[in-house]
């Protein structure tokens, strides 16, 4: 008799953490696309303030400063890390992918190039890491017209700004973008 009981008490557990689990993914997914969300939407924001007062040559300093800025800002107040990565980098110490982001980075880009549209690219998933398990989550950052400003062709890029982004990232990768491919991706790391 106890052992009937105690199955269907262990089945009712599998349940519900079963249930919980598709719960706790849902919530994580959701504040991950928050807060990916408020990342672009704060460095766009001041980008293009500053791009429509005074072009892309100061703006490529502002930017310099700002995104780093916004980024540390919006990681502490959420106790997550949150930053844009790419696999070709303008700063390289903060957009370097780390071998995870790398993987779903060539995989968003094999997702683009088979016909999904570049502003619904997403994923993620629980990671189990040496040090701890982390819920991560990825979006991708597709061109739009404004950024060929300081992403686009050498041709399209006015000589300026072509100089200032040499003189400020040496080791610059990050131009040559067509409108609509991939720019890269805003990443999304909370410790569970
Ligand atoms: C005024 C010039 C300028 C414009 C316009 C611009 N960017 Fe950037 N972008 C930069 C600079 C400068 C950095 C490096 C910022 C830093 O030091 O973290 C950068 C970095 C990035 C990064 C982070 C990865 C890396 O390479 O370091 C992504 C992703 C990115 N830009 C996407 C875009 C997209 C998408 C647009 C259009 C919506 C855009 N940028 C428009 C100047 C610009």
């Amino acid at each position: 008799m106890w052992t009937r009981s105690a199955l269907s008490l262990m089945a009712g557990l599998g349940l519900a953490s079963a249930t919980l689990a598709a719960d706790d993914l849902a919530n994580l997914t959701a504040d991950a696309r928050d807060v990916t969300g408020q990342l672009l939407r704060q460095i766009s924001g001041e980008l293009k303030r500053e791009y429509q007062l005074s072009g892309s040559l100061r703006s490529v300093v502002v930017c310099k400063y700002t995104a780093p800025e916004v980024s540390s800002a919006l990681s502490r107040k959420n106790g997550v890390v949150v930053k844009r990565v790419s696999l070709r980098v303008r700063n390289p110490s903060l957009g370097s992918p780390d071998p995870w982001e790398q993987k779903v980075l060539e995989a968003f880009d094999r997702r683009r190039a088979a016909g999904e549209s570049g502003e619904q690219i997403e994923f993620g998933e629980i990671v189990q890491e040496p040090v701890g398990r982390y819920y991560r989550y990825m979006k991708a950052i597709p061109m739009a017209e404004f950024c060929v400003a300081c992403h686009g062709t050498r041709e399209a890029i006015s000589p300026a700004t072509l100089a200032q982004i040499a003189s400020e990232y040496p080791h610059d990768q990050a131009i040559g973008y067509a409108v609509g491919e991939l720019r890269g991706a805003v990443t999304y790391k909370k410790p569970l």
